[in-house]
Protein backbone atom coordinates (compact mmCIF):
# COMPACT_ATOMS: atom_id res chain seq x y z
CA UNK A 1 0.00 0.00 0.00
CA UNK A 2 1.62 3.27 -1.41
CA UNK A 3 2.03 6.24 1.97
CA UNK A 4 0.81 9.13 0.57
CA UNK A 5 2.12 12.36 1.72
CA UNK A 6 0.90 16.14 1.20
CA UNK A 7 3.66 18.89 0.86
CA UNK A 8 3.68 22.46 0.79
CA UNK A 9 6.93 23.41 -1.66
CA UNK A 10 9.14 23.44 -4.48
CA UNK A 11 9.72 19.78 -6.27
CA UNK A 12 12.99 20.64 -7.09
CA UNK A 13 14.00 20.27 -3.36
CA UNK A 14 12.39 17.27 -2.75
CA UNK A 15 14.49 14.50 -1.42
CA UNK A 16 12.91 11.54 -3.45
CA UNK A 17 14.10 8.89 -5.71
CA UNK A 18 12.52 10.19 -8.30
CA UNK A 19 10.73 13.43 -9.28
CA UNK A 20 7.84 13.72 -11.50
CA UNK A 21 7.33 16.66 -14.07
CA UNK A 22 4.89 17.98 -16.03
CA UNK A 23 6.14 18.14 -19.56
CA UNK A 24 5.14 18.85 -22.60
CA UNK A 25 5.80 16.77 -25.81
CA UNK A 26 8.73 17.84 -26.90
CA UNK A 27 10.34 16.96 -23.08
CA UNK A 28 12.09 19.67 -24.19
CA UNK A 29 11.43 22.06 -21.07
CA UNK A 30 8.53 24.97 -20.67
CA UNK A 31 7.57 27.14 -17.76
CA UNK A 32 6.18 25.79 -14.50
CA UNK A 33 7.24 23.03 -12.50
CA UNK A 34 9.00 21.60 -15.78
CA UNK A 35 10.67 25.02 -16.58
CA UNK A 36 11.89 25.04 -12.55
CA UNK A 37 12.98 21.40 -13.09
CA UNK A 38 14.96 21.93 -15.67
CA UNK A 39 16.87 24.65 -14.29
CA UNK A 40 17.39 22.85 -11.33
CA UNK A 41 18.84 19.60 -13.68
CA UNK A 42 20.95 21.76 -16.05
CA UNK A 43 20.71 21.58 -19.53
CA UNK A 44 21.80 17.68 -20.32
CA UNK A 45 18.00 17.63 -19.02
CA UNK A 46 16.66 18.84 -22.20
CA UNK A 47 19.51 16.69 -24.36
CA UNK A 48 18.07 13.29 -22.81
CA UNK A 49 14.16 14.60 -23.36
CA UNK A 50 14.69 15.70 -26.74
CA UNK A 51 16.79 12.17 -27.59
CA UNK A 52 13.68 10.23 -26.38
CA UNK A 53 10.64 12.24 -27.25
CA UNK A 54 8.12 13.18 -28.00
CA UNK A 55 6.13 11.81 -25.43
CA UNK A 56 2.46 11.14 -25.94
CA UNK A 57 -0.33 12.65 -23.52
CA UNK A 58 -0.68 10.24 -20.29
CA UNK A 59 2.10 8.50 -21.33
CA UNK A 60 5.96 8.82 -19.29
CA UNK A 61 8.80 8.06 -19.91
CA UNK A 62 12.17 8.61 -17.46
CA UNK A 63 15.58 10.32 -17.87
CA UNK A 64 18.70 10.82 -15.40
CA UNK A 65 18.52 13.49 -12.90
CA UNK A 66 21.48 15.23 -13.97
CA UNK A 67 22.35 18.05 -11.81
CA UNK A 68 19.66 17.21 -9.27
CA UNK A 69 21.55 16.31 -5.58
CA UNK A 70 21.12 13.01 -4.60
CA UNK A 71 19.35 10.74 -3.48
CA UNK A 72 16.95 11.76 -6.72
CA UNK A 73 18.07 10.33 -9.63
CA UNK A 74 15.75 10.01 -11.99
CA UNK A 75 13.04 12.74 -13.65
CA UNK A 76 9.98 10.77 -14.71
CA UNK A 77 8.64 12.95 -17.72
CA UNK A 78 4.93 12.99 -18.28
CA UNK A 79 2.75 14.44 -20.01
CA UNK A 80 -0.90 15.97 -19.15
CA UNK A 81 -3.86 16.17 -20.90
CA UNK A 82 -4.87 20.09 -21.83
CA UNK A 83 -8.33 20.74 -20.44
CA UNK A 84 -11.04 21.22 -23.15
CA UNK A 85 -14.13 21.14 -20.98
CA UNK A 86 -13.86 17.71 -19.49
CA UNK A 87 -15.70 16.06 -22.45
CA UNK A 88 -12.27 14.81 -24.61
CA UNK A 89 -11.18 12.37 -22.07
CA UNK A 90 -9.25 14.43 -19.66
CA UNK A 91 -9.70 12.74 -16.85
CA UNK A 92 -8.59 9.03 -18.38
CA UNK A 93 -5.66 10.93 -19.13
CA UNK A 94 -4.65 12.44 -16.58
CA UNK A 95 -5.24 9.04 -14.28
CA UNK A 96 -2.84 7.25 -17.04
CA UNK A 97 -0.23 10.18 -16.46
CA UNK A 98 -0.02 9.06 -12.73
CA UNK A 99 -0.56 4.94 -13.87
CA UNK A 100 2.61 5.72 -16.23
CA UNK A 101 4.54 7.18 -13.73
CA UNK A 102 4.36 4.48 -11.49
CA UNK A 103 5.03 1.94 -13.94
CA UNK A 104 7.95 3.29 -14.76
CA UNK A 105 9.04 4.30 -11.04
CA UNK A 106 8.68 0.37 -10.62
CA UNK A 107 11.46 -0.11 -13.91
CA UNK A 108 13.57 2.35 -11.92
CA UNK A 109 13.21 0.49 -8.72
CA UNK A 110 12.11 3.99 -7.26
CA UNK A 111 11.02 3.45 -4.25
CA UNK A 112 10.14 7.31 -3.28
CA UNK A 113 8.34 9.55 -5.84
CA UNK A 114 7.54 13.24 -6.12
CA UNK A 115 4.21 14.11 -8.56
CA UNK A 116 3.52 17.65 -8.86
CA UNK A 117 -0.24 18.85 -9.38
CA UNK A 118 -0.06 17.74 -12.98
CA UNK A 119 -1.59 19.69 -15.75
CA UNK A 120 -3.18 22.28 -12.93
CA UNK A 121 -1.45 24.55 -13.80
CA UNK A 122 -1.22 25.99 -17.88
CA UNK A 123 -3.09 22.88 -18.78
CA UNK A 124 -6.00 24.34 -17.25
CA UNK A 125 -7.22 21.22 -15.46
CA UNK A 126 -9.66 22.30 -12.50
CA UNK A 127 -7.86 21.18 -9.42
CA UNK A 128 -10.41 19.85 -7.43
CA UNK A 129 -11.07 16.94 -10.06
CA UNK A 130 -7.15 16.82 -10.55
CA UNK A 131 -6.51 15.74 -6.76
CA UNK A 132 -8.98 12.98 -6.97
CA UNK A 133 -8.23 11.99 -9.95
CA UNK A 134 -4.26 11.91 -8.73
CA UNK A 135 -5.55 10.34 -5.17
CA UNK A 136 -7.67 7.74 -6.52
CA UNK A 137 -5.25 6.41 -9.19
CA UNK A 138 -1.98 6.28 -6.70
CA UNK A 139 -4.30 4.49 -4.13
CA UNK A 140 -5.32 2.11 -6.77
CA UNK A 141 -2.35 1.55 -8.73
CA UNK A 142 -0.46 -2.15 -8.23
CA UNK A 143 3.39 -0.59 -7.46
CA UNK A 144 6.38 -1.16 -6.07
CA UNK A 145 6.62 2.74 -5.27
CA UNK A 146 6.54 2.74 -1.43
CA UNK A 147 5.93 6.66 -0.55
CA UNK A 148 3.86 8.92 -2.68
CA UNK A 149 4.76 12.99 -1.82
CA UNK A 150 2.25 15.18 -3.78
CA UNK A 151 3.94 18.50 -3.86
CA UNK A 152 1.72 21.51 -3.97
CA UNK A 153 2.62 24.81 -5.01
CA UNK A 154 0.23 26.96 -3.24
CA UNK A 155 -2.00 26.12 -0.32
CA UNK A 156 -5.16 26.18 -2.63
CA UNK A 157 -3.83 23.21 -4.65
CA UNK A 158 -2.87 21.82 -0.79
CA UNK A 159 -6.37 21.97 -0.14
CA UNK A 160 -7.63 20.31 -2.71
CA UNK A 161 -4.94 17.68 -1.86
CA UNK A 162 -6.23 17.13 1.73
CA UNK A 163 -9.55 16.72 0.60
CA UNK A 164 -9.06 14.27 -2.00
CA UNK A 165 -6.98 12.10 0.48
CA UNK A 166 -9.34 12.46 3.58
CA UNK A 167 -12.05 11.51 0.76
CA UNK A 168 -10.49 8.46 0.16
CA UNK A 169 -9.29 7.50 4.06
N1 LIG B 1 7.26 22.85 -7.57
C1 LIG B 1 6.06 22.22 -7.46
N2 LIG B 1 4.97 22.55 -8.18
C2 LIG B 1 5.11 23.58 -9.04
C3 LIG B 1 6.34 24.28 -9.23
C4 LIG B 1 7.43 23.87 -8.44
N3 LIG B 1 8.64 24.47 -8.53
N4 LIG B 1 6.14 25.24 -10.18
C5 LIG B 1 4.85 25.15 -10.55
N5 LIG B 1 4.22 24.16 -9.88
C6 LIG B 1 2.84 23.72 -9.97
C7 LIG B 1 1.84 24.69 -10.53
O1 LIG B 1 1.45 25.63 -9.52
C8 LIG B 1 0.70 23.74 -10.89
O2 LIG B 1 -0.08 23.46 -9.73
O3 LIG B 1 2.79 22.64 -10.89
C9 LIG B 1 1.44 22.46 -11.29
C10 LIG B 1 1.43 22.16 -12.78
O4 LIG B 1 1.46 23.39 -13.51
P1 LIG B 1 2.34 23.55 -14.85
O5 LIG B 1 3.76 23.54 -14.51
O6 LIG B 1 1.80 24.75 -15.59
O7 LIG B 1 2.04 22.22 -15.69
P2 LIG B 1 0.79 21.83 -16.59
O8 LIG B 1 -0.46 22.51 -16.17
O9 LIG B 1 0.82 20.34 -16.65
O10 LIG B 1 1.17 22.42 -18.02
C11 LIG B 1 2.25 21.84 -18.70
O11 LIG B 1 3.31 23.92 -19.13
O12 LIG B 1 5.39 24.46 -18.46
C12 LIG B 1 4.67 24.02 -19.53
O13 LIG B 1 6.22 22.65 -20.74
C13 LIG B 1 5.07 22.62 -19.92
O14 LIG B 1 3.77 22.75 -21.91
C14 LIG B 1 3.81 22.19 -20.62
C15 LIG B 1 2.71 22.80 -19.77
Amino acid sequence: MVVIEIVTGDITREQVDAIVTAANESLLGGGGVDGAIHRAAGPRLAQAGGAIGPCEPGDAMPTPAFDLDPPVRHIIHTVGPIWEGGDHGEADVLASCYRRSLQVADELDARTVAFPAIATGVYGFPPDQAARIAVATIRSASTDVQRVRLVAFDDDSRRHLEAAVAATA
